[in-house]
């Protein structure tokens, strides 16, 4: 690892609310001593563009580090490389199956089993309405492997009047899980 930097894998799968994952990285500027390290699934490009006019280079420029989804020779594919964890967000139903089920056939689905069977941090932030009992099950079976299961939730006591409140609060909420605070998050006093 480079000087005393800490790294987070950030993935970003093609549910609703690609734009969450966006923000995720503009909050982590606020971090220097952390490290981003991206990885997108195909289908978030397409969410990228249905939900929002940011274009992809700009969003890959937000990363310290970005990798392709096929690539499994990255240094996210391996135990080795030491981070801190990995968050998912937002984590689609499909993705949550492959996490639950050690499917690994994509970068994404493997930098999230590394953090599982390295004992790390992993933070799924699953987004689908309503959830089945298969979705249900999944996210079980990743709990009971070790991840946080932190779904973004509407938030009432933290002044959060608008959407970008919203995902500010529930940034706050995923970035606990690493000891960090972003700007803007106003926990409980
Ligand atoms: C605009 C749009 C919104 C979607 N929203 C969701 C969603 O909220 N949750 C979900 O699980 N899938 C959603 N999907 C479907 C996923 O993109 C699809 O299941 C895809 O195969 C997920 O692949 P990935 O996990 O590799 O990103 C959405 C698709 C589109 C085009």
């Amino acid at each position: 690892m480079s000087d005393n930097k800490r790294r987070i894998i950030i993935g970003i799968t093609g549910a609703s609310g690609v734009i969450m994952g966006c923000r995720l990285l503009e909050v982590m500027k606020e971090f220097p001593h952390v490290e981003t390290h991206l990885v997108m699934t195909n289908s978030a490009l397409i969410t990228l563009r249905s939900e929002t006019d940011i274009p992809i280079d700009r969003l890959l420029s937000l990363a310290d580090f970005t990798y392709d989804i096929d690539d499994f020779t990255a240094a996210i594919a391996s135990g080795s490389f030491i981070t801190d964890g990995m968050i998912v967000l937002p984590c689609s139903m499909k993705t949550l199956a492959g996490i639950a089920n050690g499917f690994s056939d994509n970068l994404l689905l493997r930098a999230a089993d590394v953090c599982l069977k390295e004992g790390r941090t992993l933070v799924l932030s699953p987004r689908e309405a309503p959830l089945s009992l298969i979705h249900l099950k999944n996210l079980l079976a990743c709990k009971e492997a070790g991840a946080a299961i932190i779904p973004p939730m509407l938030t009432f006591y933290q002044e959060a009047d608008t959407a970008e409140d919203q995902i500010t609060a529930h940034l706050g909420t995923v970035l606990r899980q690493f000891g960090l605070k972003p700007k803007g998050y106003k926990p409980w006093k």
